[in-house]
């Protein structure tokens, strides 16, 4: 019998290991996920080489982020887990969105504004027409609900107009796909400054923590953790550090706010900045440990990958021979 739930997608980047901020904002939800959905994920490659990556490390970093995916939670007997690249379909459907994504549109997408203004050297067309490869990702599995941190919200939404358009344009082939993003923990900011996200490819160690950061790692970020004058433990606007810290420790600890201001009433910074850093070290622990099995038995990693890739491209073939007959290719 067909699968009738509904399906979520989602990607994540081997550009290195995975932050903190990947863990909260998105690969945390994605094995509970599977309880609910028909769920799909992959470690999106392609989308890796807008910036220029060194081949030998985006290959290993590639094997370590599906294995960090399979740590955390996602079980490849429930769920789809394949390397973009092995999924040929990727590429074809994102030219066809292409002929049906704005030049207009593509050029108010502020992680493109952004991404050129610290890759000035390297403004190539794949980080322009990345939300277009992002929007083949998502419509190849007519995903209903998509996962991600708040920075993605922006690429989520030009999916849905893409594919609205592209049903408008067509008749009705694609799902519409909906962001699917968390009230709590959808945009962690730097320990270091936080004003900014808390992201990986951040030039200062200090300001993220890495899923593989050993113990003694994480303690000294946190430690090092800026924070705001004052020494209450208080959520607050004029507060954005120790906000940021409330947020990750909440969701460590389950522990609301209430909670949390009233454990440390009268304790100044110093602890809380080692209960918080303690908190992330009790979770990330055993998923290094799962992680460091996975990864020393590389055969069975390659095996689920090889069949997760399968099960992709079986669902993307129909889909693309869906879209190529719609626009009037032919196929001999
Ligand atoms: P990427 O690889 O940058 O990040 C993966 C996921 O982590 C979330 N995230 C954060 N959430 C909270 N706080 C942070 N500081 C933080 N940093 C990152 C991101 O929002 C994302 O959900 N374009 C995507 C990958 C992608 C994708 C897709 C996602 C490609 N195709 C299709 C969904 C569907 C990206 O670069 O994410």
């Amino acid at each position: 019998m067909a699968d009738q739930r509904e399906r979520v997608f989602s990607g994540i980047q081997p550009s290195g290991t995975f932050t903190l901020g990947n863990y909260v904002g998105a690969v945390r939800h994605w094995g509970p996920l599977q309880a609910e959905y028909d769920c799909i994920y992959s470690v999106v490659n392609m989308h890796a080489i807008t910036v220029r990556q060194q081949p030998a490390a985006l290959r290993k970093a590639t094997y370590e982020a599906a294995a960090m995916l399979l740590a955390s939670g996602i079980d490849p007997e429930q769920s789809v887990i394949f390397i973009q690249s092995e999924v040929p379909q990727h590429a074809e459907l994102s030219w066809v969105l292409a002929c049906n994504t704005m030049f207009g549109e593509l050029s108010r997408m502020t992680q493109f504004k952004d991404k050129s203004k610290k890759n000035a050297d390297n403004i190539n067309g794949g980080l322009f027409t990345y939300p277009i490869l992002m929007a083949a990702d998502i419509l190849l599995y007519n995903a209903h609900q998509v996962p991600v941190g708040v920075d993605q919200k922006q690429h989520v939404e030009l999916s849905r107009d893409i594919a609205q358009r592209f049903n408008n344009a067509y008749s009705d082939t694609f799902v519409v796909p909906a962001p699917l993003i968390q009230k709590q923990g959808a945009k962690v900011m730097s320990l270091q400054d936080p004003a900014a996200k808390m992201s990986k490819s951040d030039p200062n160690e200090n300001a993220y923590v890495a899923m593989d950061d050993a113990p003694e790692v994480i303690m000294r970020k946190f430690k090092r953790a800026v924070t705001d004058s004052g020494g209450e433990v208080r959520r607050a606007e004029d507060k954005p550090g120790v906000s940021n810290l409330m947020t990750i420790y909440g969701i460590m600890t389950g522990k609301d706010d209430a909670a949390i201001e009233a454990e440390f009433a009268g304790r100044g910074y110093g602890d809380f900045k080692e209960a918080v850093g303690q908190s992330v070290i009790d979770v990330f622990t055993p998923i290094q440990q799962r992680y460091g099995e996975i990864l020393a038995d590389k055969a069975e990693l390659e095996r689920i990958l090889r069949e997760g890739a399968e099960k992709a491209r079986r669902i993307a073939a129909k889909t693309l021979s869906k879209v190529y007959r719609k626009v009037g290719f032919v196929s001999n």
